[in-house]
């Protein structure tokens, strides 16, 4: 008879046809700071915090010496500094800029990783630049905005900036920066394409974190319908040609189809964002007493690794390493 259960019968069984594991060489940490000196906790994200610089340099460093080989950087903007160009976003003595410079000198083997999208710095909170028409009626201006994510990606490749991360959705953005990374000599600066970044529920408490909503409609115009798959499909191929080195799909928990279906339709690196809903989902859960924290974060991070995805970016990223450590 044909007994699967033999291949679980003992630890050391299991530990040899297991088909997925979890290293700290698998996430990415996203941190959040701010100009002030004072560190701020997040209320909707229990457990993370808004760092001042210094704070962030020192919580970099130690998630690098946990073996997460890379953070990516979510500044808030002083609201005085908000436009509806988002000039800010590409000002070299910026919060961002100094951040890059500050963490590749403490920290000069950490990957570093910038969000580029407008958001943070734009005063309609959208991630390109708006336009209202006569109607009243809102428009996010495209190839407007990829002339600005440009100069934003420059902007963090002069700082130092490893890897520059589009998360606004805009069309044709990722050839658009590879073209002037690649004449200003960024040759060696690698672009992580948001790919298939959906339109979800699931990124309030980020916002929150940031005080970046938008001030006015939804983001349904430029980040992804919910309820399509064929859709990432195409991103994938356009994200691939147009020369981006890594993709992305976000949110991570609820796409595991999206990120299997982008797997076997690119050889690229891919990486899945597990965002701040998803964070605060397992948090609140563990918190009921109900589950268990440790049990539903790991199981949790291996469904997306399982599913296909090289990368993870999570809140988790810290905790996550302790307690593969302590297996
Ligand atoms: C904005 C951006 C968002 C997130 C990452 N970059 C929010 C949005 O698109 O509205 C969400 C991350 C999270 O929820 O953890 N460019």
């Amino acid at each position: 008879m044909n007994r699967p259960r033999r291949n679980r019968r003992t630890p050391a069984i299991r530990s040899m046809i297991r088909e997925t594991t979890l290293a700290p060489a698998d996430f990415i940490l996203p941190l959040f700071f701010h100009e002030d000196a004072e560190d701020t906790p997040i209320a909707a994200m229990p457990g993370v915090t808004r760092w001042s610089l210094e704070s962030l340099v020192r919580e970099a460093g130690e998630a690098h010496a946990l073996g997460i080989p890379a953070v990516v950087l979510f500044p808030k903007i002083d609201e005085s500094l908000k436009t509806p160009h988002a000039v800010e976003s590409f000002n070299n003595d910026g919060l961002v800029p100094r951040a890059i410079r500050a963490l590749k000198a403490a920290h000069p083997t950490l990957c570093v990783i910038t969000d580029v999208a407008l958001d943070p710095y734009n005063s309609d909170g959208h991630d390109g630049i708006v336009r209202r028409d006569a109607r009243g009626e809102l428009h996010i201006l495209n190839d407007e905005t990829v002339e600005v994510l440009c100069s934003q990606a420059l902007c963090h490749a002069r700082a130092g900036a490893d890897i520059v991360a589009p998360s606004d959705m805009m069309d044709g953005r990722v050839a658009a920066i590879r073209d002037v990374l690649d004449d200003d000599g960024f040759t060696q600066v690698s672009i992580l394409s948001y790919t298939a970044k959906y339109a979800s529920a699931f990124y309030g408490p980020f916002r929150g974190a940031l005080d970046s909503e938008p001030k006015e409609g939804d983001k349904k115009t430029y980040q992804m319908d919910p309820a399509n798959a064929r859709e990432a499909i195409r991103e994938t191929l356009l994200d691939d040609a147009e020369g981006s080195d890594m993709l992305m799909v976000k949110p991570a928990g609820l796409y595991l189809d999206i990120i299997a279906r982008v797997r076997e339709t690119t050889t690229l690196p891919i990486a899945a964002y597990q965002v701040s809903g998803e964070y605060l989902m397992l948090k609140s859960a563990a918190a009921s007493g109900w589950l268990d924290e440790r049990g539903i974060v790991l199981e949790s991070l291996l469904a997306i690794k399982r599913a296909g995805a090289d990368m993870i970016l999570t809140y988790f990223a810290k905790q996550a390493c302790s307690w593969i450590a302590d297996e």
